[in-house]
């Protein structure tokens, strides 16, 4: 089986790629390199493109014509950014995921796995989400997935498109063979802060302690990328029988149980040699409490569920932390 990886040369494309090389699939890959990197693309065949360039994509799958199906992971995802262009961001997330369906379809591509998110819900009173959910997307970006979702099913239903969305919560982690990982050097969750305190010697401040979750700080749901990627070989290999009589259908990859910034940093302390001091703080303006995911559709469909916990998650992360700077090399 081969299958083209958009966006295979960034955090999560070149996770999938190499848990799709160790399952027996060939993954041919096409990156901008607009935050991906060259060295994430060493070993699957790698075309430097834009997903929206018609011409790029008929040479690929000219070249590849056994591809049978797409796994969608380019895109522009800083939520910050989005707010500030997001032009630009509806062009490069929605505009530039209809050409790419275009061009699959005209190639006789007809199986796509898109990398939604699970940040476009709002939880029930318990914190808890799953893909009846209502979703009611605050940002830019957020809203540029619900759009290609929906999108996506109207396609899917007047045309041979299938497609599986994945929506992923909160990745950390890095590939267990450490072939790739997070470009940045550090994440922009609680875990970057973490790392940065353990490295300066500062508290960790766990900012809010009043929410409603089981410990009074804020929740997340942490999953480690190699799960994630694991759920995509699923995904491919089970693409027809996943979904069913479903021309579309939205699957919510995340532990089934999350993880408070308190749990985080206890699991955190858990890896590290010397352990980082944890204060309570006041919320930030603009904080909330947070959401996990229920995992019940993932468990039936893709018979799938995380292997790893949060606290490997973290050893994995500063296992690549501690090796980044060698295979990014002069980054
Ligand atoms: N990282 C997260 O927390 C998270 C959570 C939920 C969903 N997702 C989704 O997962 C996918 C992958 O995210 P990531 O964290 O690996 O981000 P990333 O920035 O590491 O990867 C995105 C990749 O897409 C490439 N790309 C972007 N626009 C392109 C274009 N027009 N043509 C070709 N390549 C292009 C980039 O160069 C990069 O390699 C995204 O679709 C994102 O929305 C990410």
């Amino acid at each position: 089986m081969k299958v083209l990886i958009t966006g295979g040369a960034g955090y999560i494309g070149s996770t999938v790629a190499s848990a799709c090389l160790d399952a027996g699939i060939t993954p041919v890959i096409l990156d901008s390199l607009v935050t991906g990197r060259r060295e994430f693309a060493r070993d699957p065949a790698f075309y430097e493109g834009d997903i929206g360039d018609g011409a790029l994509l008929d040479r690929v799958f000219g070249e590849h014509p056994d591809i049978s199906a797409v796994v969608h992971c380019a895109a522009l995802i800083v939520v910050p950014d989005s707010v500030r262009d997001p032009v630009g961001y509806y062009r490069a997330n929605v505009v530039k995921s209809l050409e790419l369906i275009q061009h699959m379809i005209r190639n006789g591509c007809h199986r796509l796995v898109f990398s939604s998110t699970g940040c476009f819900y709002q939880p029930g009173p318990d914190g808890s989400v799953d893909e009846g959910s209502p979703i009611v997307p605050e940002s830019p970006y957020a809203r540029t997935k619900a759009v290609c979702e929906g999108m996506l099913a109207d396609i899917a239903a007047g045309t041979p498109l299938r497609v599986v969305s994945l929506r992923y919560f909160n990745p950390i982690g890095a590939d267990p063979k450490l072939r790739s990982g997070l470009q940045a050097r550090y994440p922009t969750h609680a875990l970057g802060k973490l790392i940065e305190a353990h490295e300066s010697g500062q508290p960790f401040a766990i900012t809010g302690t009043d929410y409603p979750t089981r410990d009074g700080s804020g929740i997340r749901d942490y999953v480690h990328v190699w799960d994630l990627a694991t759920a995509h070989v699923s995904a491919l290999t089970g693409f027809d029988q996943v979904r069913g009589a479903a021309a579309s259908i939205a699957i919510n990859l995340g532990t089934g149980t999350g993880t408070t910034v308190r749990e985080l940093a206890a699991a955190f302390n858990q890896v590290v040699d010397r352990p980082v001091d944890v204060v309570d703080a006041p919320r930030r303006p603009g904080d909330v409490a947070g959401a996990f995911t229920r995992t019940d559709r993932a468990r039936r469909l893709l018979n799938w569920q995380p292997q790893y916990t949060t606290a490997e998650a973290i050893a994995d992360s500063l296992r690549w932390a501690a090796v980044r700077d060698e295979v990014l090399a002069g980054n």
